[in-house]
């Protein structure tokens, strides 16, 4: 039973999320790794998992417009979601906003977090990625803390949500493959 997971990544992370998820099956799964903007996925068969990262407050282009032409298509295959995102608290928001509530009622959602890392990025992005890691970080110190607390509000990639949305993926395949 094959699983395709169809992502795209400007800038790597997402790409980082999604071999990370593949390495939790063992090859008893058949997954592929579909990037959106260099492999075609086989839409007639099999199911599917979506996602990629938040830029701008919007799904990365690549993506969203896979989702636009194939919502309905793919209503009953898609049995997982997921995003990267680097604002904190605002995974659930863009959740609602970026797929189709059809595909919500079935599929379990991954926040894989994300990185704002100025160091890998060139031009626009190095700049909004610094802007928002100073707005980050202003909104931490106006929190009253304690004057030795310097703890990190930056984001993430989270390992364990990974790990888990995996498990829920694997019990949904098994499920399926002994035909509940
Ligand atoms: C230009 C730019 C805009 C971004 N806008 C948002 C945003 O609106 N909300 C958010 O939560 N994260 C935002 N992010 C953070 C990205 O979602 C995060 O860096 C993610 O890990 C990028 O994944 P990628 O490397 O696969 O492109 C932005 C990042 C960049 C570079």
């Amino acid at each position: 039973m094959t699983l395709q997971i169809v992502y795209a990544s400007r800038n790597g992370v997402t790409r980082e999320c999604v071999q990370m998820l593949a390495s939790h099956f063992s090859s008893n799964f058949e997954i592929r790794l579909i990037d959106i903007e260099k492999d075609e996925p086989d839409l007639d068969e099999g199911n599917f998992v979506v996602g990629g990262p938040i830029r701008y407050g919007k799904l990365y282009k690549p993506v969203r417009n896979f989702i636009k032409a194939n919502a309905k298509r793919l209503q009953d295959r898609v049995i997982g979601v997921f995003l990267c995102s680097g604002l904190p608290g605002m995974a659930q928001e863009y959740k609602r906003k970026v797929f189709p509530s059809a595909w919500l009622e079935r599929a379990p959602f991954g926040d894989f977090g994300g990185e704002l890392k100025p160091d890998k990025l060139k031009g626009m992005d190095k700049m909004v990625v610094k802007m928002v890691r100073a707005q980050i970080l202003q909104e931490e110190a106006d929190i009253p803390a304690d004057d030795n607390d310097f703890s990190r509000a930056l984001p993430e990639i989270v390992p364990e949500n990974i790990e888990r949305f995996a498990l829920a993926l694997k019990r949904d395949l098994l499920e399926k493959r002994s035909g509940n």
